[in-house]
């Protein structure tokens, strides 16, 4: 069955651990890049498998991109026509944030559908019909998607009909090189945006309100790469504190951004975890057992993200009484719960919520990630887990992990990666 991760439970964890870049700021800033004249320059870039990704995509457009250290050069050199390599196109969710570069560099693109966890249906109908707003033409033969503006995309005033984080930030990609205003309302608030909107702002953008329900921009004939340090990744963040909760002891936690972390805070510290925060960093220490937290809800930010969820529900597996984490954002976020019970755990998914009786001991078992976060999560679980888990499925952790085992065992976990 290929590589695993396995997870000898039941010993507390102690250490710090410094949280890396936000793999979901960098993968549209690496498309962004594709926007600029010269060289671009991003510091401190987790080496994921969606990264690698990118990377394939970028090459095609005609990009070079170099590795120094932990930094990535990316620099656009070749005309290049707009086409996706369909492998990782279809990998990852991520591949869409090069609809809108590539339409300003090559005229048109053509891609897959975009592929990605399954937490139900993900369209891509906002992307789309914002562009087609721009003027762009929209064109699908079967599986395959054209998009084309020859003469350029022109700024619009368009309303999102929902906050999509990913929509809101291919039509900033947009309206960036579009001619004219753009106005983006009902615009997704997420960190991830503003560094977005911050780096292009650094490239000679004019952009306003990132971060607010409505962004305004107004088109520049030309933006030059520069130099930027991606936010630091909260998901990363919030699965080294639920770490904490589930193993008991303690992890600080440094470089983190502790206000877009804090909903996870808040359902830990509810749970009984004592948490310290510092400056950029914070401590999640658990002595003696957690309690169940009554029903908690995701949401858009600046609510409690869906991608915390599921390391959040991991962790309430083992609290005395009832615990409920319903996602508003995807339908099928809790794919993890099969595993979840093969360790023991008492939970029932019912609609979009994971409802969990708590119980004292989890145990060993073999277990598959079905998705990144649901993979992470199960990882989480069986650090409570009293014996040896197997957790397969390492390819969706590592879409958003670079090395999870390392840095859990780092704290004093035993984790370790392993070949079958
Ligand atoms: C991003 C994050 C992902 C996170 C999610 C929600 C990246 C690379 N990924 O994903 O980790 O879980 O935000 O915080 O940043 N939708 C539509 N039509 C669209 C676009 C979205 O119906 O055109 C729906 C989706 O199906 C979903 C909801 O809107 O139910 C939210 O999706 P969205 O905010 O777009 O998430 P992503 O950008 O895909």
């Amino acid at each position: 069955m290929g590589e695993y991760l396995l997870v000898r439970g039941g010993r507390p964890l102690e250490g710090a651990a410094r949280v890396p870049a936000a793999k979901n700021s960098v993968l549209p800033l690496l498309a962004a890049a594709l926007l600029c004249e010269g060289e671009s320059f991003f510091t401190q870039v987790p080496r994921l498998a969606d990264v690698q990704q990118s990377l394939v995509i970028l090459s095609a457009l005609g990009c070079e991109y170099q590795w120094r250290g932990r930094g990535l050069a990316v620099r656009r050199c070749a005309e290049a026509p707009g086409v996706l390599p369909e492998g990782p196109a279809r990998a990852m969710r991520s591949s869409v944030f090069y609809l809108a570069p590539a339409i300003h560099r090559c005229g048109r693109v053509r891609m897959p559908m975009p592929g990605g966890c399954k937490l139900g249906p993900r369209p891509i109908d906002i992307h789309l019909d914002g562009l087609d707003k721009m003027g762009a033409r929209v064109d699908w033969r079967g599986e395959t998607l054209t998009v084309s503006a020859p003469w350029g995309l022109t700024g619009a005033d368009y309303t999102l009909r929902l906050p999509s984080v990913g929509a809101t930030e291919t039509l900033l990609m947009a309206a960036v090189l579009a001619k004219g205003e753009t106005v983006l309302r009902g615009a997704a608030m997420e960190p991830e945006v503003v560094d977005l909107a911050a780096f292009l702002q650094r490239c000679g953008a004019r952009i306003e309100g990132a971060g607010s329900p409505m962004i305004r921009v107004q088109g520049v004939r030309e933006l030059r790469g520069a130099v930027h340090t991606p936010i630091p990744d909260r998901i990363v963040a919030a699965t080294l504190a639920a770490a904490a909760a589930s193993a008991g002891g303690w992890v600080r936690i440094q470089n983190c951004q502790l206000e877009a972390l804090a909903p996870t805070l808040e359902i830990l510290r509810r749970a009984g975890c004592r948490v310290e925060p510092a400056a950029n960093a914070v401590t999640v220490r658990r002595v003696g057992w957690l309690r169940g937290v009554g029903r908690v809800y995701t949401g858009v930010y600046p609510a409690f993200s869906t991608d915390a969820a599921p390391v959040v529900a991991a962790a309430l597996l083992t609290a005395a009484g009832r615990s409920a984490v319903e996602d508003t954002v995807f339908e099928n976020r809790f794919a993890c719960a099969e595993g979840f019970n093969a360790l023991g755990a008492k939970t029932a998914r019912a609609g979009r919520a994971l409802e969990i009786e708590g119980v004292r001991a989890l145990g060993p078992a073999r277990v598959e990630a079905k998705d990144l976060r649901g993979g992470a999560a199960l990882v989480v679980a069986a650090l409570a887990a009293q014996g040896e888990t197997k957790v397969y499925g390492v390819e969706h952790i590592r879409r958003g992990y670079g090395d999870l085992a390392g840095t859990l065992a780092n704290l004093g976990a035993q984790v370790r990666l392993c070949q079958e």
